[in-house]
C-alpha cells in the first residue's frame, strides 16, 4: 500500500484496499489515525476479503498474454461482451475468477491512448513471505519487466525515500506497469491493525513523529 492520497478519491482507495472505514475523518496524509469512531457506520455486515479486480483494456489478447505469461495467472475462460468486446476471467486461486479483463469501452486511438482515460491508481498482490516477494522481483525482472517504483519497505523505519511516508504498513513491496500502464503492486508483511485498536498503536505512535 502507498499512500499516495491525491492521486484518488479517499474513499475509493480505501474501498479498494479492503477498509470499510467512513473515511471523511480519516486523514492519513496529515498525520492522524483511523480509529473506531470512523467505522460505526459501516459495520452492518462484514465484508472477507476484495474478492476479484476488473481491469479494461485495450487489447484483451495482449493483456491475457501478459497476466498469463508474466504474472503466471490461469485463464478459466473468455466471452463475448457487447456487439465487439469480450471479457476474460483469470485467476491464481482456485475461485472461478480473480482478474477480469474487459475490453475497454472507449475506442483507442494514437491520440487517446495516453490520455488518462484510466481511474485505477493501483492493484496489490499479496505474496506469502520475504522469499516469496524476492523471488517473483526477480522473475520479473528476468521477464523484462520494468520496476517503475521500489523495492521499498512503506514505513518510517524503513529509512529515505518512501519510507518517509508517515503510517507507513511496513510492507515490503515494488511497483511494475501492465501493457495498458495499470499500475501493479507487489507486496508482503503489511502490519495488522486489529479490530478495536488504531494505528499506530499509543504506545510506539512518537517513534513516528520526525
Ligand atoms: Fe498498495
Amino acid at each position: 500500500m502507498i499512500f499516495s492520497i491525491g492521486s484518488i478519491p479517499e474513499r475509493k482507495r480505501q474501498q479498494w484496499e479492503g477498509h470499510v472505514h467512513t473515511v471523511a475523518l480519516c486523514t492519513l496524509s496529515k498525520g492522524l489515525t483511523c480509529g473506531k469512531e470512523d467505522i460505526k457506520m459501516a459495520k452492518g455486515f462484514t465484508i472477507s476479503r476484495v474478492g476479484h479486480i476488473g481491469i479494461q483494456v485495450t487489447n484483451v489478447d495482449r493483456s491475457l498474454q501478459w497476466y498469463r505469461d508474466v504474472l503466471g495467472l490461469t485463464v478459466t475462460g473468455r466471452w463475448p461482451m457487447g456487439e465487439n468486446g469480450e471479457m476474460a476471467f483469470m485467476r491464481f486461486t482456485d475461485d472461478h475468477h480473480n482478474v477480469v479483463l474487459f475490453t475497454h469501452p472507449t475506442r483507442i486511438t494514437d491520440e487517446n491512448r495516453h490520455a488518462g482515460y484510466n481511474a485505477l491508481q493501483h492493484i496489490a498482490l499479496e505474496v506469502a513471505d520475504r522469499d516469496e516477494w524476492l523471488k517473483a522481483l526477480a522473475d520479473l525482472k528476468r521477464k523484462g519487466v520494468e520496476i517503475v517504483q521500489g523495492p521499498l519497505i512503506h514505513g518510517p523505519e524503513g529509512g529515505p525515500g518512501a519510507g518517509r511516508n508517515f503510517g507507513g504498513s511496513g510492507s515490503r513491496s515494488f511497483y511494475f506497469l501492465d501493457p495498458d500502464g495499470n499500475r501493479l503492486e507487489i507486496y508482503t508483511d503489511m502490519m495488522k491493525v486489529p479490530e478495536g485498536e488504531q494505528f499506530p498503536r499509543t504506545e510506539y505512535a512518537e517513534v513516528f513523529k520526525k
